[in-house]
Formats: C-alpha cells, structure tokens, sequence
C-alpha cells in the first residue's frame, strides 16, 4: 500500500469537455501522472449527476459511481469557475454528493477560473466546504482570471509562472497524500 501509486480524482466545475475549467483540470492532473499519480475523473456530460434531492437521484445509479470513484482515491483536484463571487452550482452539486465516508482525511488541491480580475473568492469558498468534509486542503491554489485569453490553441496556459504554479500544486497534492498514509 505504502510504495502504491497515490489515486487522484478531478472534479470540474465546467461540464464541458471544451469548458477552461475541463482545460485546467486536464493540466493538472497531467502534472499529477508526471509526478507518479493515477488519476480518474468523472465525466460529467456522459453521466450527468443529478442535483441532490430531485426525484430519484437518493437512487441514481450515476450517483452510486461518483461515489465509488471518489471512494477509490486519496486526493482530489478541483477546478471551479467562479460565478457571482463563489463557486459554480455543478461543483457545488458534486461536493453535496460526498460525505466522510468517500473524503475525510483526504487531500484537495483548489483551482479556479475567471472571467475578469484574479482574486480568492472561489478557492476560499472552496476551502471552506472541504475542512466540513474533514479533509485537508494544499497550500498552493492557483486562480486564472481574464480566463478567455489564459490559453494557447493548444490548452496550454500562457502565463509560464501559472503553468509551474499547476505543476506545483499537483506536486503538493501527491506528497501531502503520501503523508497521510503514515
Ligand atoms: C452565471 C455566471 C456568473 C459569473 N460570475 C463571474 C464573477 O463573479 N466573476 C468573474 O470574474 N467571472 C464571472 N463569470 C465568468 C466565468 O467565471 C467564466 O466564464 C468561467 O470562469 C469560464 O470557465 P469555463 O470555460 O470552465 O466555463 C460568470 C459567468 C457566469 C456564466
């Protein structure tokens, strides 16, 4: 268990496949597999999560997946776009259909989109739902405002220093999981 590759899932806050926040998440967790990681992620437009307590989603079948996904990992990369200050609805939706059993002690990395100015609010927002599922968040978030220039034709982010600041925390993410299973 201890020489084992470290399991990361992404979360998205986008549910495009060609949304900034798929693109983000795609970096990362590309960072993560060159730092020695497994990584899964879930695919939100082939299989919809339902929102928390519409008709029949206590027994949704996509559901009981996410949940077993999120069961298998040690860490999670979650990328959000930030919307009227805070994070999207679609992360927020994700993180309700977590609960300890599938989270807690486990390690988050935080990254978050914008259209205008960088700034916290997302990651902030963030931090703060995953310390309620008792699990523990990385130092190094990385935020990409003025989001609809922040990438090349190729997904690449631009800004060299914020592409390092991905590669970074992806790198956290991993040793902080491997800590935890000491
Ligand atoms: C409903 C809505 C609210 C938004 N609110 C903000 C905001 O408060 N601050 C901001 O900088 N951009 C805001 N935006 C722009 C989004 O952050 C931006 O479109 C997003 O980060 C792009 O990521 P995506 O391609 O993954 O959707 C908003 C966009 C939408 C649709």
């Amino acid at each position: 268990m201890a020489d084992e590759p470290v399991r990361v899932m992404g979360l998205s806050g986008s549910i495009s496949a060609t949304s900034a926040n798929q693109s983000l998440l795609t970096l990362a967790l590309r960072a993560a597999e060159q730092a020695g990681a497994e990584t899964v992620r879930w695919d939100l437009e082939e299989n919809p999560l339902p929102l928390v307590g519409a008709a029949g989603s206590w027994e949704d079948e996509n559901v009981k997946e996410f949940q077993e996904m999120a069961k298998s990992v040690d860490a999670f990369i979650v990328s959000s776009p930030e919307y009227h200050g805070s994070m999207s609805s679609v992360i927020k939706n994700q993180f309700d259909w977590l609960y300890f059993e599938h989270v807690e002690g486990k390690t988050f990395g935080v990254m978050s989109t914008l259209g205008g100015q960088t700034n916290s609010n997302t990651l902030n927002h963030l931090r703060l739902v995953v310390r309620w599922l008792r699990a523990w968040v990385v130092p190094t978030q990385v935020a990409v405002g003025k989001v609809k220039s922040a990438f090349n034709e190729d997904g690449e982010l631009e800004d060299e220093e914020l592409a390092s600041r991905v590669e970074k925390l992806a790198q956290e993410v991993i040793d902080h999981a491997i800590r935890m299973r000491d």
